[in-house]
């Protein structure tokens, strides 16, 4: 029977496009062969024209065609359904206690260095100062005793403040005079902080640094306090004896100036390529305090004075960790900050 034949034929090949159907091509899988308008119902009209055992028997075979087709779309459906939802449970899935995959964050080397320096000056009594990065002209260079034409002026590359006679600081020494006009004499302060000079970049340039600048005011302070002061540190600091020795150095506002050299702490004193075979490694300036940055931080002269020093608190580090580019300091490379 030709209809019977049509309703097989359809079967086939509704069932051979519905493993090939994907989600959104199911609702018009089910319109073209189930729906009012689809094919079955079309083959269907043709019943009329059947006899009567003939049209039961192709009723019954198109009944069960329906149902066949109707219990594969839902089983399509579902399978379909859940392959999606375990794709998108695969893709979204979200442990929230699951430990973070960062590393664990750290100070910087140069921070540590600072709080350790803080902590042993403490100990010796010393106050921590901070001051500006941008600062007056005054701070900087006038009451530290630097003349408008004094030479010294031109030994910092300065960076000026566009249309003020504001600047960002050349040293810490700027905290000097910050210092004795805040604090009531006598007093011992450490201020370490940044720095900034205008200047080409190189393994041991930056144009922007570290300092960390001493102070001490009493009465009656010789050259003999910044020794035992700076010998006390830089031991504690490399963590063994330290030798120091002065030689004379030019500041404008220390006199007599000094430049302090450590005895090198890898020869320990014979000499090799570190020390450049001299035994002595010169490590920072220093002083006594000018009687012209007491008088211009409102101190008498007849009455007090002090030493000071300025460390270069990155190149310590450097020393610390044996760095040989101060560049790593600030440019953030992770590779090099997880050394420490
Ligand atoms: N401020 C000076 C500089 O950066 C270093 C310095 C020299 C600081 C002598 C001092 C000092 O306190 O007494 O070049």
């Amino acid at each position: 029977m030709p209809l019977i034949d049509d309703i097989s034929t359809l079967e086939q090949s509704a069932l051979a496009s519905l493993q090939d159907a994907d989600l959104a091509a199911l609702e018009g899988w089910y319109a073209k062969f189930l729906g009012k308008k689809g094919s079955l119902t079309e083959i269907l009209k043709g019943l009329k024209d059947l006899t009567p055992d003939e049209r039961k028997e192709a009723g019954s075979r198109a009944h069960h065609a329906r149902e066949k087709l109707e219990a594969s779309y839902q089983a399509r459906r579902q399978s379909l359904s859940r392959a999606q939802m375990d794709a998108r449970l695969a893709s979204e899935y979200w442990d929230a206690l699951r430990p973070l995959q960062t590393g664990h964050g750290h100070q910087h080397p140069i921070t540590q260095i600072t709080e350790e320096l803080e902590d042993l000056f403490t100990v010796m009594g010393f106050t921590v100062m901070d001051g500006p990065e941008v600062e007056t002209d005054a701070n900087n260079f006038g009451k530290l005793n630097f003349s408008d034409d004094h030479p010294a002026r031109d030994m910092q590359d300065t960076i000026w403040l566009k249309g003020e006679s504001a600047l960002m600081r050349t040293h810490t020494s700027s905290v000097q005079v910050r210092s004795m006009q805040l604090l009531k004499p006598p007093f011992r302060i450490v201020a370490p902080g940044r720095c900034f000079r205008f200047e080409e970049t190189d393994a041991s340039h930056e144009n922007t640094f570290y300092q960390a600048e001493g102070m001490m005011i009493d009465k009656d302070l010789s050259v003999a306090n910044l020794i035992h002061v700076m010998k006390t540190f830089l031991s504690s600091f490399f963590e063994r004896d330290v030798n120091v020795r002065l030689r004379p150095g030019f500041f404008p506002f220390v006199e007599p100036g000094f430049e302090l050299d450590i005895q090198c702490l890898v020869c320990g004193g014979p000499g090799c390529p570190v020390c450049k075979h001299s035994g002595w490694v010169e490590l920072l300036p220093c002083g006594m305090v000018h009687p012209n940055v007491l008088r211009a931080g409102g101190l008498d002269p007849n009455i007090w004075n002090g030493f000071a020093f300025g460390l270069g608190l990155s190149r310590l580090v450097m020393m610390r960790y044996a760095i040989e580019d101060i560049r790593h300091f600030l440019s953030g490379n992770l590779r090099f900050l997880e050394k420490f």
